[in-house]
């Protein structure tokens, strides 16, 4: 019998053998995060360039009240705060504090396929806000979701640091389908979005100064190295991001320095790499309203409002299951 880790092994070789293989190369931005990618994108999170992380803070931390005021809980109804990735829990931690002072009763239910990740915040939590009843879930959000549905209590779930822009746009039409068919009439959805904006902003974001990013892009092709034995020279290649602020979608790129071959063990084939040929590795969409209402239009969301950061660089909408 395969374990989950040789499939999930499987699945990361079938992937890069198509990526690799397309005549456009690319691979999936899923795949920069291994536990060296995970601690990288902690250190994204905390550049100075990389503002996504502080004006969604911004807006838990100064616009709480209005947050709770415009998801219209009833302090008397028990309802379930649900996250969507745990991350660090900085953003979150802000809205509980305020929630729980003001004698909310709900239960906080972190969703994250790290065992880790969710570990490390119950212990954080366990500390901070003893009072918080947490009921963390590993697992992939749809099955956990699957897992809840049945309950009949309010629902608010939390998708925040702009994880919908890693999508492309008919991917994030499906996911807000499928969250939407997760939970019920009246349920609502705390969507957090990047703003389109100039690329004097959002390019040094994805191309920061410290060379932090670059790193983050490659660790892709040292994971390949890793974990299905291939010999990439990560020095033969730079890191290439690009924005226009009439698309509004970053994107980012390994760029490969000259022409070579690269000989991935595990799948027994050699790959060739022309001289500036790239490698696409992620999308980082930004956001506007009829951007979001085309995203949704299929599905049974409304908006019912938007926050937004004291730049409006950054968007909470919140949602509702009509
Ligand atoms: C996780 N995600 C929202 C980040 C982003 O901004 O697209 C990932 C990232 N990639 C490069 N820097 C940060």
């Amino acid at each position: 019998m395969e374990n989950a880790t040789q499939v999930l092994n499987e699945t990361f070789k079938n992937d890069v053998h198509t990526g690799l293989s397309a005549s456009s190369k690319f691979l999936a931005s899923k795949y920069f995060y291994d536990k060296i990618g995970d601690a990288l994108f902690v250190k994204i999170m905390n550049m100075p360039e990389y503002y996504l992380t502080r004006a969604e803070y911004d807006i838990f931390k100064n616009k709480t009240q209005d947050l709770i005021t415009k998801l219209n809980l009833n302090q008397d109804t028990d309802f379930d705060l649900i996250e969507l990735g745990a991350g660090d829990g900085t953003k979150t931690k802000a809205l509980l504090k305020v929630l729980s002072a003001q004698q909310y009763q709900y239960t906080y239910t972190p969703i994250d396929i790290s065992k880790n990740a969710l570990a490390h915040l119950e212990r954080q939590l366990a500390v901070e806000l003893p009072e918080v009843k947490v009921h963390p879930k590993e697992g992939d959000y749809f099955n956990v979701l699957e897992t809840i549905k049945s309950s009949t209590k309010p629902k608010v779930i939390l998708f925040l640091g702009s994880n919908i822009g890693n999508l492309k746009d008919n991917e994030a039409a499906y996911f807000m389908e499928k969250l939407s068919a997760s939970i019920n009439s009246k349920d609502k959805i705390v969507l957090g979005v990047d703003l389109i904006k100039s690329e004097a902003l959002v390019l040094p974001a994805y191309n920061d100064a410290q060379g932090i990013t670059r790193q983050f892009n490659l660790n892709i092709l040292q994971r390949i190295n890793n974990e299905l034995d291939a010999n990439f020279d990560l020095e033969a290649f730079t890191h290439d991001p690009e924005y226009t602020e009439a698309e509004g979608i970053a994107k980012s790129y390994l760029k490969s320095r000259k022409a070579q071959d690269v000989h991935i063990k595990t799948l027994n084939k050699t790959f060739h790499f022309k001289k500036d040929e790239r490698i696409h590795t992620e999308i980082s969409r930004k956001y506007n309203d009829s951007i979001l209402h085309a995203i949704i239009k299929d599905t049974p969301l409304v908006v019912l409002d938007k926050l937004t950061d004291r730049n409006a660089y950054f968007a909470d909408y919140i949602l509702e299951k009509v």
